[in-house]
């Protein structure tokens, strides 16, 4: 059975491999794709996921429409140092790759969720669309399944000591979507840190498909990681959807830090000592990171072109 999804992004490398997976894994049908700004500006990261989207010449399936130019209240800082001023650098896509759809992020978000009985939300950048779209209409929240979200980390920062990127770039928005009432992944630094890519596995990539070489080139432009590997953060919310019996996971309450130091950390309730044993999340907390190097080496070889 196919799992439908909506990834809701801000391309980026990681991001880039995310929709490659999702776009081509026969098990998953992915319906729509929302641009928020994250990684760089949102004229970019829209860009961006038509690129990829257009490279796999799936542009007339997957429509794109492009969401919020920033944060619900905190100025927007980019991460271009990690991934490149124009956010997918190491490749050349061309100039023509198409056009987002003219409804806004929220619009098409709202439309596509209400068009489903059912449907995983997959957002892979800040949560800032996600909040507008449940803040204005909240009849969506009873068509999604679950929110499957790269982000966060119960295991120290990459922000800050305590905060991850997608968090941080956005808590507000993150605090509204963890108080949504919707079942929550937290696919955060807690495993994507473990998934790291082998240069083994870039290598191979380079020998590839068009498709590998693709990502081998954006790869050998991400600024993220070290000789140890690099994570592909998103990667790991398309891999747990495909395989979660190769993640572990915790139930917890998460909570969301909206100021202070620990601005944009998530607070997981490891001992159960508030809400009453309720819990709202799914956490991460362990992965296979062989398997994870293997999948994602299938995963492109199978893609034909
Ligand atoms: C997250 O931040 C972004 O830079 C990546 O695309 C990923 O979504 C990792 O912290
Ligand atoms: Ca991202």
């Amino acid at each position: 059975m196919t799992t439908k999804i909506i990834m809701d992004t801000d391309p980026g490398i990681d991001d880039a491999a995310a929709l490659t997976m999702a776009i081509n894994d026969p098990n998953i049908d992915l319906k729509l794709v929302t641009a928020v700004a994250g990684n760089v500006t949102v004229d970019k990261t829209t860009a961006n996921a038509l690129k990829i989207i257009h490279f796999f010449g799936k542009s007339d399936q997957i429509p794109v429409a492009a969401g919020a130019e920033q944060p619900l209240i905190k100025p927007f800082e980019d991460a271009a140092r990690i991934h490149g001023e124009s956010g997918m650098p190491g490749y050349d896509f061309g100039d023509d790759y198409g056009e987002p759809i003219k409804k806004t992020a929220v619009e098409a978000l709202h439309d596509a969720i209400m068009a489903e009985d059912e449907i995983t939300l997959v957002p892979t950048g800040s949560y800032t669309n996600i909040a507008l779209l449940f803040s204005e209409y909240p009849e969506v929240k009873s068509h999604i399944k679950q929110i499957v979200a790269m982000g966060g980390s119960l295991s120290g920062g990459n922000m800050t000591s305590s905060a991850e990127f997608n968090v941080f770039t956005d808590p507000d928005a993150a605090k509204i979507m963890y108080n949504a009432g919707i079942p929550i992944v937290t696919v955060g630094l807690d495993i994507t840190l473990k998934a790291l890519l082998t240069a083994d596995t870039i290598e191979k990539l380079g020998q590839m498909n068009e498709a590998g070489k693709m990502l081998h080139g954006l790869i050998t432009h991400y600024n993220d990681g070290s000789n140890a590997g690099r994570p592909m953060h998103d990667v790991n919310t398309i891999f747990y959807l495909l395989h979660p019996d190769k993640i572990k996971t915790k139930e917890m309450w998460v909570d969301v830090q909206t100021d202070g130091p620990a601005i944009g950390a998530l607070v997981g309730d490891i001992r159960g000592a508030y809400h009453d044993g309720k819990t709202n999340a799914k956490v991460c907390v362990d992965i296979d990171a062989d398997y994870f190097n293997k999948w994602f080496l299938d995963e492109v070889s199978k893609i034909k072109m």
